[in-house]
């Protein structure tokens, strides 16, 4: 119980800042203005206002047909700066799963063509994605695997449900199939296209170029068509998918008619999964049984009446956009049929490309992710891939535009201004702060156009936190990361303009205003960069108790710069491009 009462504390904060009452600290000329857009933040705000149960997110759960690549990090490290989030927010209990997707024709394949059995060529694979999770520092809860036997129970129960409901009938079905994508597709979403690498012509998806092959089979179907206006309902009436560009895709696409979803195939063709209850010529097809990896954690088959107290609903499903039909028609659909309550929100967000080519495991034009942290460090690729990441668009990944940003946010950007300011305070910043803070400072004889700007800098810095928080409570990290970079450019050149060390009349309030602007900027990149924030917040000296949001506050520590040191926190890299 005392976790469940941390994260009401952690969302009476949030609702503070959002219904913008001033929570209460020194500085009386702190007041925080209304946001612009409190009436829609307060909508999104609902998303995360049952205390009654721990906020969870989730990553996909990923195929081990191959080695993990920067786009899968990318994913991880989006899922956990929303869920450090909720911890910076003073939530202990927020539950960020992720995991591995094991079964399917593609897995047996791709272990068929490794030589290996099936089970340890999984064992083998999935490492690496643990491996990669603890290398990127994602703050997981659980790991799942799709071959574990809870998981198994999890999903024939799951089929039972919609048996009994009257879902799930048996019928022909014809058509084509990706084994790459594990996907059906009708006759109109396919068609001939040359290979150039073989000059063979084949059978393709329309949408991923991936081969496809003719199936014709018995197998069970379950009623999706039974959805449809269900489905529409919840993409106009709710925010269920995010951000809006999707919802739009995915309105018109299901406003076009829905299918009944062939969910199982015959034996003889795939034996790597989950057996149909009392069927064994038939296995469940690999979309169904990896869906179900959401509620298997949060405890599924639930006793009566837990489902919310183990997490479920999903509060976040974030996913790239080559999965939205998965996650944002047939998920919501299965769950509809069961009653089941749904997943507040789907994250969904652009692919990475190479030279403008979706990056890929199958088509092997990727970035191997580890070299990337090995060469650059984890708290540079989760900023690059989270500042430079598109939710809405792609975006193209190549280290040069790593290394650019490097030097001009964080060498030149952070780096600079911290170094500059405990450099221009000649060891006494400690007396900046307590001189400004304790209300000592007395009014400096500036013309109106210095005392304008310190007044518009000290604004940015009163809205900071609010500006970031309502980014991250609509979901949208990048724009949070980008708020806090343009701050640290705008601080960059306050100090540049104020020129601190000539007007030492002025060096009072300057000097504390950057001070201030590193120690707030500080807490909030905790999220984004866990290990270089530390390092930022160790150096000011600013206590381990003061590092929540609540106290990304202006003038909101007053106990902060003793014995500060100057320490270099983004070195020159080794090796330049
Ligand atoms: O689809 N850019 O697994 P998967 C950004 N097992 N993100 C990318 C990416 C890229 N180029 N490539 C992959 C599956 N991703 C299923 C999921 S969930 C119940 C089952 C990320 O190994 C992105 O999150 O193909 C994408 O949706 C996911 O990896 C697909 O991983
Ligand atoms: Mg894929």
């Amino acid at each position: 119980m005392a976790s469940l009462r941390g994260g009401f504390r952690a969302l009476s904060w949030a609702n503070q800042l959002l219904s913008h009452q001033r929570p209460s600290w020194k500085c009386a000329s702190c007041k925080i203005a209304p946001p612009a857009t409190a009436r829609s933040l307060r909508r999104f705000a609902t998303t995360s206002e049952d205390a009654s149960k721990p906020y969870y997110v989730t990553t996909p759960i990923f195929y081990v047909n191959a080695a993990p690549h920067v786009g899968h990090l990318y994913t991880m490290v989006l899922a956990d700066v929303l869920k450090r989030w909720r911890t910076l927010i003073g939530d202990r209990d927020a539950q960020l799963l992720t995991g591995t997707d094991e079964h399917g024709m593609k897995i047996q394949q791709a272990a068929n063509a490794a030589g290996i059995d099936t089970q340890a060529f999984c064992d083998r694979n999935c490492q690496t994605f643990k491996d990669l999770a603890e290398a990127a520092e994602v703050d997981y809860n659980y790991f799942i695997r799709t071959t574990e036997p809870a998981h198994k129970e999890a999903v024939q129960y799951f089929w039972e449900m919609l048996q009994h409901r009257g879902y799930i009938y048996t019928s022909k079905h014809e058509g084509w199939y990706s084994v790459s994508d594990e996907t059906f597709y009708p006759q109109s979403q396919v068609h001939l296209s040359l290979d150039p690498a073989t000059g063979r012509k084949r059978m393709v998806s329309i949408e991923t170029g991936k081969e496809v092959e003719w199936s014709s089979e018995t197998n069970y179907h379950f009623r999706l068509s039974a959805f449809t206006d269900r489905l529409l309902k919840l993409y106009q009436t709710t925010d269920f998918i995010q951000p809006t560009q999707y919802n739009e895709l995915v309105v018109k696409s299901v406003s076009s008619g829905l299918s009944d979803l062939s969910i199982s195939r015959p034996v003889e063709r795939l034996t790597w999964g989950i057996p149909v209850p009392n069927d064994n010529s038939q296995t469940i097809y690999v979309w169904l049984d990896a869906l179900v990896n959401y509620l298997t954690k949060a405890g599924y088959p639930f006793p009566p009446g837990e489902g919310s107290r183990l997490g479920w609903p999903a509060d976040v499903h974030v996913v790239g956009k080559d999965i939205v039909r998965f996650h944002c028609v047939y998920w919501p659909a299965f769950l509809m049929a069961l009653d089941l309550p749904l997943p507040r929100n789907v994250l969904v967000h652009g692919h990475w490309t190479m030279n403008k080519e979706k990056m890929s495991k199958s088509t092997g034009n990727v970035v191997n992710p580890f070299f990337a942290i090995d060469r650059f460090g984890v708290d540079i690729m989760r900023f690059f891939l989270t500042h430079r990441g598109g939710l809405e668009s792609d975006s193209d990944y190549d280290n040069s535009y790593i290394i650019r940003d490097y030097k001009k946010h964080l060498q030149t950007g952070i780096g600079n201004v911290v170094h500059r300011t405990i450099g221009c305070a000649k060891g006494k910043l400690r007396e900046y702060i307590v001189n400004a803070t304790s209300g000592n400072s007395s009014a400096s004889a500036r013309d109106q156009a210095d005392q304008a700007r310190d007044q518009a800098y000290e604004d940015t810095l009163k809205n900071l936190a609010r500006n970031v928080t309502s980014k991250m409570v609509r979901l949208d990290p990048r724009a949070a990361i980008s708020e806090l970079v343009r701050v640290i450019a705008e601080t960059n050149k306050y100090f540049h303009h104020s020129a601190p060390w000539e007007n030492p009349e002025e060096k009072q309030r300057v000097l504390f205003n950057v001070a201030e602007s590193m120690r707030i900027t500080g807490i909030l990149l905790q999220p984004f960069m866990p290990n270089k924030a530390k390092e930022l917040l160790d150096m000011l000296q600013v206590d381990l108790s003061k590092r929540g949001i609540s106290s990304a506050i202006y003038a909101g520590d007053p106990d902060y710069g003793e014995d500060v040191k100057a320490k270099i926190l983004f070195p020159p890299l080794i090796v330049e491009e």
